[in-house]
Protein backbone atom coordinates (compact mmCIF):
# COMPACT_ATOMS: atom_id res chain seq x y z
CA UNK A 1 0.00 0.00 0.00
CA UNK A 2 1.47 3.64 -0.81
CA UNK A 3 0.34 6.22 1.59
CA UNK A 4 -0.66 10.23 0.74
CA UNK A 5 -1.67 13.34 3.00
CA UNK A 6 -4.12 15.33 1.15
CA UNK A 7 -5.15 18.47 1.83
CA UNK A 8 -9.21 18.62 1.52
CA UNK A 9 -10.70 22.13 3.10
CA UNK A 10 -8.25 22.95 5.53
CA UNK A 11 -7.67 19.61 6.78
CA UNK A 12 -5.05 16.66 6.52
CA UNK A 13 -6.15 13.29 5.72
CA UNK A 14 -3.65 10.17 5.40
CA UNK A 15 -5.14 7.76 2.85
CA UNK A 16 -3.50 4.48 1.87
CA UNK A 17 -3.77 3.26 -1.16
CA UNK A 18 -3.21 0.50 -3.97
CA UNK A 19 -1.97 2.78 -6.96
CA UNK A 20 -0.20 5.81 -7.48
CA UNK A 21 -2.15 6.35 -9.88
CA UNK A 22 -5.79 6.12 -8.06
CA UNK A 23 -8.11 9.26 -9.49
CA UNK A 24 -8.53 11.74 -6.73
CA UNK A 25 -12.03 11.50 -6.97
CA UNK A 26 -12.47 7.61 -6.02
CA UNK A 27 -10.37 9.04 -3.27
CA UNK A 28 -12.49 12.02 -1.91
CA UNK A 29 -15.77 9.91 -2.10
CA UNK A 30 -14.54 6.36 -1.20
CA UNK A 31 -11.29 6.39 1.30
CA UNK A 32 -12.56 10.30 2.68
CA UNK A 33 -16.32 10.13 2.50
CA UNK A 34 -16.55 12.89 1.28
CA UNK A 35 -19.81 12.10 -1.28
CA UNK A 36 -20.85 15.59 -2.93
CA UNK A 37 -18.11 15.22 -5.50
CA UNK A 38 -19.72 12.94 -8.44
CA UNK A 39 -18.55 10.73 -10.31
CA UNK A 40 -20.32 10.85 -14.09
CA UNK A 41 -18.36 10.41 -17.36
CA UNK A 42 -14.97 9.52 -15.78
CA UNK A 43 -13.36 10.66 -19.03
CA UNK A 44 -12.65 14.41 -18.38
CA UNK A 45 -15.99 15.57 -20.42
CA UNK A 46 -19.23 16.00 -18.03
CA UNK A 47 -17.48 18.23 -15.16
CA UNK A 48 -19.61 16.31 -12.21
CA UNK A 49 -16.43 15.76 -10.40
CA UNK A 50 -15.22 19.06 -10.30
CA UNK A 51 -13.21 20.29 -7.19
CA UNK A 52 -10.67 23.41 -6.60
CA UNK A 53 -7.10 22.34 -6.19
CA UNK A 54 -4.78 25.04 -5.16
CA UNK A 55 -7.94 27.11 -5.87
CA UNK A 56 -8.10 26.28 -9.74
CA UNK A 57 -11.10 23.81 -10.82
CA UNK A 58 -10.07 20.56 -11.57
CA UNK A 59 -11.77 17.94 -12.80
CA UNK A 60 -10.91 15.06 -10.19
CA UNK A 61 -11.67 12.05 -12.30
CA UNK A 62 -8.52 13.14 -14.20
CA UNK A 63 -5.95 13.22 -11.20
CA UNK A 64 -3.61 11.13 -9.85
CA UNK A 65 -3.80 10.95 -5.90
CA UNK A 66 -0.27 11.10 -6.20
CA UNK A 67 -0.14 14.61 -7.74
CA UNK A 68 -2.74 15.52 -5.75
CA UNK A 69 -0.93 15.16 -2.67
CA UNK A 70 0.75 18.18 -1.24
CA UNK A 71 -1.55 20.51 -2.57
CA UNK A 72 -4.67 22.36 -1.17
CA UNK A 73 -7.99 20.38 -2.26
CA UNK A 74 -11.51 22.08 -1.56
CA UNK A 75 -14.76 20.14 -2.41
CA UNK A 76 -18.15 21.56 -2.38
CA UNK A 77 -18.55 20.67 1.35
CA UNK A 78 -15.50 23.36 1.50
CA UNK A 79 -17.46 25.71 -0.82
CA UNK A 80 -18.68 27.46 2.14
CA UNK A 81 -19.69 26.36 5.98
CA UNK A 82 -23.56 27.10 5.42
CA UNK A 83 -24.73 27.47 1.83
CA UNK A 84 -23.76 31.06 2.00
CA UNK A 85 -21.43 31.74 -0.63
CA UNK A 86 -23.13 34.17 -2.89
CA UNK A 87 -23.58 31.11 -6.19
CA UNK A 88 -25.21 28.85 -3.37
CA UNK A 89 -26.85 31.82 -2.93
CA UNK A 90 -28.00 32.81 -6.45
CA UNK A 91 -28.60 28.88 -7.25
CA UNK A 92 -31.01 28.14 -4.74
CA UNK A 93 -32.97 31.64 -5.50
CA UNK A 94 -33.44 30.77 -9.20
CA UNK A 95 -33.57 27.18 -7.69
CA UNK A 96 -31.89 25.49 -10.13
CA UNK A 97 -31.27 21.99 -9.57
CA UNK A 98 -33.62 19.96 -11.08
CA UNK A 99 -31.85 16.16 -10.03
CA UNK A 100 -28.92 17.73 -8.44
CA UNK A 101 -26.32 15.54 -9.75
CA UNK A 102 -24.57 17.65 -11.74
CA UNK A 103 -24.84 20.78 -9.45
CA UNK A 104 -21.92 20.34 -6.93
CA UNK A 105 -19.30 20.65 -10.15
CA UNK A 106 -21.50 23.58 -11.72
CA UNK A 107 -21.11 25.35 -8.55
CA UNK A 108 -17.15 24.62 -7.74
CA UNK A 109 -16.61 25.46 -11.67
CA UNK A 110 -18.82 29.07 -11.15
CA UNK A 111 -17.20 29.40 -8.01
CA UNK A 112 -13.81 29.07 -9.26
CA UNK A 113 -14.40 31.53 -12.14
CA UNK A 114 -15.48 34.40 -9.31
CA UNK A 115 -12.21 33.77 -7.58
CA UNK A 116 -10.93 34.82 -11.07
CA UNK A 117 -12.65 38.13 -11.42
CA UNK A 118 -15.34 37.05 -13.55
CA UNK A 119 -19.05 37.60 -13.83
CA UNK A 120 -22.53 36.77 -14.84
CA UNK A 121 -22.63 36.18 -18.59
CA UNK A 122 -18.52 35.88 -18.72
CA UNK A 123 -19.00 32.93 -16.37
CA UNK A 124 -22.10 31.53 -18.29
CA UNK A 125 -19.48 31.77 -21.33
CA UNK A 126 -16.92 29.86 -19.57
CA UNK A 127 -19.65 26.49 -18.13
CA UNK A 128 -18.69 23.63 -19.96
CA UNK A 129 -19.92 21.06 -17.76
CA UNK A 130 -22.85 19.05 -18.80
CA UNK A 131 -26.36 18.73 -17.24
CA UNK A 132 -28.80 15.94 -18.15
CA UNK A 133 -31.26 17.73 -17.09
CA UNK A 134 -31.28 20.58 -19.19
CA UNK A 135 -30.97 23.76 -16.29
CA UNK A 136 -29.26 25.92 -18.25
CA UNK A 137 -31.79 28.68 -18.78
CA UNK A 138 -32.00 28.40 -14.63
CA UNK A 139 -28.03 28.14 -14.54
CA UNK A 140 -28.09 31.36 -16.76
CA UNK A 141 -30.22 33.25 -14.81
CA UNK A 142 -28.70 32.71 -11.55
CA UNK A 143 -25.28 33.65 -13.22
CA UNK A 144 -27.32 36.92 -14.30
CA UNK A 145 -27.39 37.76 -10.15
CA UNK A 146 -23.56 37.28 -9.48
S1 LIG B 1 -16.62 12.48 -14.03
FE1 LIG B 1 -14.92 13.78 -14.30
S2 LIG B 1 -15.42 14.99 -16.02
FE2 LIG B 1 -17.07 13.58 -15.87
S1 LIG C 1 -29.67 18.81 -12.39
FE1 LIG C 1 -29.80 16.75 -13.05
S2 LIG C 1 -27.98 16.46 -14.23
FE2 LIG C 1 -27.98 18.56 -13.78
Amino acid sequence: MLSYTLNVNGKDHVVEVRSAEMPLLWVLRDLIGLTGTKYGCGIEVCGACTVWVDGEPKKSCDMDVSSAAGRRITTIEGLSPDRSHPAQVAWIKHQVPQCGFCQSGVLMRVAGAMRAGHHGSEIAGEIENVCVCGTYQRMKRALADL
